[in-house]
């Protein structure tokens, strides 16, 4: 079974993203898989600061999520797009994440996982610009970033009150994103 650990690259309270990968949790879910979903909210880090690291050491909870990493096969993220990028936040947490600490080297917690990555924003294009960005840097530190990725625009026309998605390709293209991934950790762990 795949286990699949999910979370937003945006701690925003109401953040679209973090209930968009929610709703993602919960497909995979549906397909069999193990999903932890997170909220960086609950891992705050300081920026990253190489004197603080030389000083005080890895924080605590870069350690937490490192770990928590290390205990799944793959990563479902969903990251607003800022100015065409990635987030500040989710680009601090994969810095910390990455670095070596004590016996543990750099970049283990990366390295062989897998991941899919999604966004959503009022826009046209939905963040599909910031996760190409996501993409590059996890592809660049070991991750296997599946290669369809999902952007929902214009977010509050995008799902209907029952919870699904008003465009049924969109719906379908999200699905097939979600299903790759599972399958993917699946082969993998196989
Ligand atoms: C600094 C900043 C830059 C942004 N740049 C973009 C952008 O390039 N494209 C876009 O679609 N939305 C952009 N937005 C709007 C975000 O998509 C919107 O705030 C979204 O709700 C953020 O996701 P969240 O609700 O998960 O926090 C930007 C927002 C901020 C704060």
């Amino acid at each position: 079974m795949a286990r699949i650990l999910a979370f937003s690259g945006s701690a925003r309270k109401g953040s679209i993203n973090q209930r968009l990968v929610k709703f993602g949790a919960g497909k995979a879910e549906l397909l069999g898989a193990e999903v932890t979903l997170i909220n960086l909210n609950d891992l705050p880090m300081p920026l990253y600061h190489g004197d603080l690291e030389a000083g005080e050491g890895v924080p605590e909870n870069a350690r937490r999520l490192r770990t928590l990493m290390l205990e799944h096969d793959g990563m479902l993220i969903a990251c607003p797009e800022y100015n065409s990028s990635i987030t500040p936040l989710l680009k601090n947490t994969i810095d910390w994440c990455s670095r070596p600490d004590g016996d543990t080297p750099g970049g283990v917690a990366f390295r062989g996982k897998v991941a899919a990555l999604i966004a959503t924003s009022e826009g046209a294009l939905g963040g599909l610009r910031g996760l190409d960005h996501v993409r590059e840097i996890l592809a660049n530190i070991g991750v296997h970033v599946v290669p369809m990725q999902a952007a929902v625009g214009m977010h509050s026309k995008a799902f209907t009150a029952d919870g699904g998605f008003t465009d049924e390709r969109t719906g379908m293209f999200f699905d097939a994103v979600i299903e790759l991934l599972v399958r993917t950790c699946d082969s993998l762990r196989g």
